[in-house]
């Protein structure tokens, strides 16, 4: 049994969560004696009339909701004779679902709050729903108020009955249900005689208790790796911690994702030299022989992981912006960071209920089943088999902040069974025959900026010059290929992938592309210059919006004022220049052949 539990405690506002710590603090003395006077005086002027008002010492959460500024999870650190614990203590609306994520995600047990005089409520199913989507396999159901029962044993099984109905629908190892009375200290620190029926320890007697600990025999040897160790050239050793299993020295290892094996040499935990080591285990490990091992690649023995550049996760938004299907994050597993996009959403799981739901779109606090794409291979497990290699989050690329925790259900091997044949006549090959470097440039811009104008005259002295281009162009390519692609911000992603693609394509054929299209979102363009490459040149065509208004070639401008088109790039549709262009040029301030000039000339080096 671990010495330091973990938990996170789960209830609405008045279920009475703050006042079941306060009271087991209390009981168990473990405030200072000047806290539990002040506590005194405090209760004085408070709502029990005189009597302790035990949640005032946990009021932590409380304050910040006061004061209007960001609830987050409060953590509290308390030890008794027996243990050490840790508690989270999370807000239980629905509104601050990730917050209750973020502290569950840490924890090895849940106590879930249940009132007694209102038994199981759909907020009791949500709470079990984000702890168990987790990863926590413990549960305590802490059957609150029963002093307003009459401490009634048949209150109590009723409840009890439609928990273990709820709990039907998740996996977990242990669950208990403790009835209690916060306020009056019944079955918090000791068992109480006002429930001679109830059989069963109290709740911080079971918490002292409780083994929440893996059994290492029980699954196989996991280490992603975190960092390569080299202070000299005798000694290189892979550093990380050990997520499932023992290790020993002489132990035959593979490494994913090459699949190469070799022995252990040594087995470091910080500087002493051990013979084996197990879960938890930070440690540093020396192979015998000289194999490609980096960060991110994952040490294992007797398992199997799934390698594959898709699979199908649930997903809780934690973002302000909403999910887009085909928007590229980067994704962290295990130690791996890679550029990943959710490539469908299925459907969203209705928090409460369970349920599943249609959906194309999925805001903050929403859980959802997706399916994610990497470009390259990577390593991972199912998060029932294997909890570190089975947890991801995305990333947002601009902003950096977490958009989403999330955990893998299987694996989708769409990809896996395609191989990429190497083609014996290449890029190079179709580039020495054409006598020219392929290259994609890509102009971006409002609409009525200039981007057709320039890309068609550019391409003309491209021609005269000798030289093999092609020319994509927005309005075109939506006539044919993007026929199904409307103006909503998940289509333009879908426009601007595919866009890259074709181009990468016809670069491979040896050909200077050169594209005109809107392409208003940095993430996207940022996606297209990791598809097609060093032959990516980003045009950037500034001309201002009241220029390119005053312009309205197609009549396209004054048609979006009078609310005729909808998500119109520059009226109501966001536009975000880029930030390192190769090029920038801005068509107010000359005459279309000076401007084609003025890009011929900065585009030589390119060519
Ligand atoms: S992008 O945003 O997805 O890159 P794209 O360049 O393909 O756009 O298409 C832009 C062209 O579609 C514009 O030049 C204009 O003629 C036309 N168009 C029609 N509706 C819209 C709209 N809502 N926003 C922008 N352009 C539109």
């Amino acid at each position: 049994m671990d010495a330091l539990l973990k938990f996170i405690t789960c209830g609405s506002v008045d279920d009475g969560k703050s006042t079941l710590i306060g009271h087991m603090l209390y009981d168990a003395k473990l405030i200072f004696t000047d806290q539990e006077r002040a506590l005194e005086l405090d209760s004085r002027v408070g709502s029990r009339g005189g009597e302790i008002d035990y949640s005032l010492l946990l009021d932590g959460l409380m304050a910040e909701r006061e004061q209007g500024i960001t609830i987050d999870v409060a953590y509290r650190y308390f030890t008794t004779e027996c243990r050490s614990f840790i508690v989270a203590d999370t807000p239980g609306h629905e509104e601050y679902t990730r917050n209750m994520a973020v502290g569950a995600s840490f924890a090895d047990l849940a106590v879930i709050l249940v009132d007694a005089s209102q038994g199981v409520l759909t907020q009791t199913r949500r709470h079990t729903r984000i702890c168990s989507l987790m990863g926590i396999k413990h549960f305590v159901f802490a059957v609150n108020k029963m002093d307003l029962v009459n401490y009634e044993k048949v209150r109590f099984d009723k409840i009890r009955k439609n928990i273990q109905v709820l709990l039907a629908e998740f996996d977990y190892k242990t669950a208990v249900m403790i009835p209690v009375s916060a306020t009056e200290g019944d079955n918090i620190t000791s068992k109480s005689d006002r429930m001679p029926w109830y059989g069963g320890r109290p709740l911080l007697t079971y918490l002292e208790t409780i083994d929440v600990k893996e059994d290492p025999a029980e699954t196989g040897f996991t280490m992603p790796v975190q960092r390569v160790c080299r202070p000299n050239h005798t000694f290189r050793g892979f550093q990380g911690q050990i997520e499932s299993g023992s290790v020993s020295v002489g132990d035959r290892l593979t490494v994913l994702p090459s699949g190469e094996t070799a022995e252990v040499a040594s087995i470091y935990q910080g500087c002493d030299a051990v013979q084996e080591s197990s879960a938890g285990r930070a440690v540093t490990i020396q192979l015998d022989s000289e194999i490609d091992v980096s960060r991110g690649c994952v040490l294992v023995k007797q398992t199997e992981e799934l390698i594959s550049t898709m699979f199908a996760a649930t997903i809780l938004w934690m973002d302000d912006r909403k999910l887009m299907a085909g928007k590229s994050y980067l994704l962290k597993i295990g130690t791996q960071k890679v550029p990943a996009t959710v490539m469908k959403i299925k459907y969203k799981i209705d928090v409460n209920s369970g349920e599943e739901v249609y959906a194309d779109t999925i805001y903050k606090n929403e859980i959802a089943h997706c399916e994610i794409s990497v470009a390259s291979k990577i390593v991972f497990d199912r998060f029932k088999n294997n909890n570190a290699l089975g947890s991801l989050i995305l990333i947002d690329r601009i902003s950096h902040m977490t958009s989403a925790c999330g955990v893998v259900e299987y694996a989708l091997n769409r990809g896996d069974n395609l191989t990429w044949h190497d083609m014996d006549i290449t890029r190079d090959f179709r580039e020495k025959q054409l006598g020219q470097r392929a290259k994609t440039i890509w102009f971006t811009g409002l609409s009525g900026a200039g981007k057709s104008s320039l890309a068609n005259e550019l391409e003309k002295c491209l021609a005269l010059e000798g030289r093999h281009t092609m020319l994509l162009d927005g309005d075109n390519v939506r006539m044919g290929l993007n026929k199904n692609l409307g103006f909503r911000e998940h289509d333009r992603i879908e426009n601007i992938r595919r866009i890259a693609e074709v181009s990468k394509l016809m670069n491979d054929a040896g050909l200077i592309v050169l594209t005109s299209f809107i392409s208003p979102f940095i993430q996207d363009r940022r996606n297209a210059r990791e598809i097609i490459g060093d032959a990516f040149v980003e045009v950037y065509v500034s001309t201002p919006l009241e220029e390119c208004e005053k312009r309205d070639v197609k009549g396209l401008y004054k048609k979006a004022r009078s609310g005729r088109i909808d998500n119109f790039t520059g009226v109501s549709s966001p536009y975000e220049p880029p930030e390192n262009p190769e090029i920038v040029i801005d068509t107010s301030n000359g005459t279309l052949e000076e401007c084609v000039r003025e890009v011929m000339e900065q585009l030589e080096k390119f060519l």
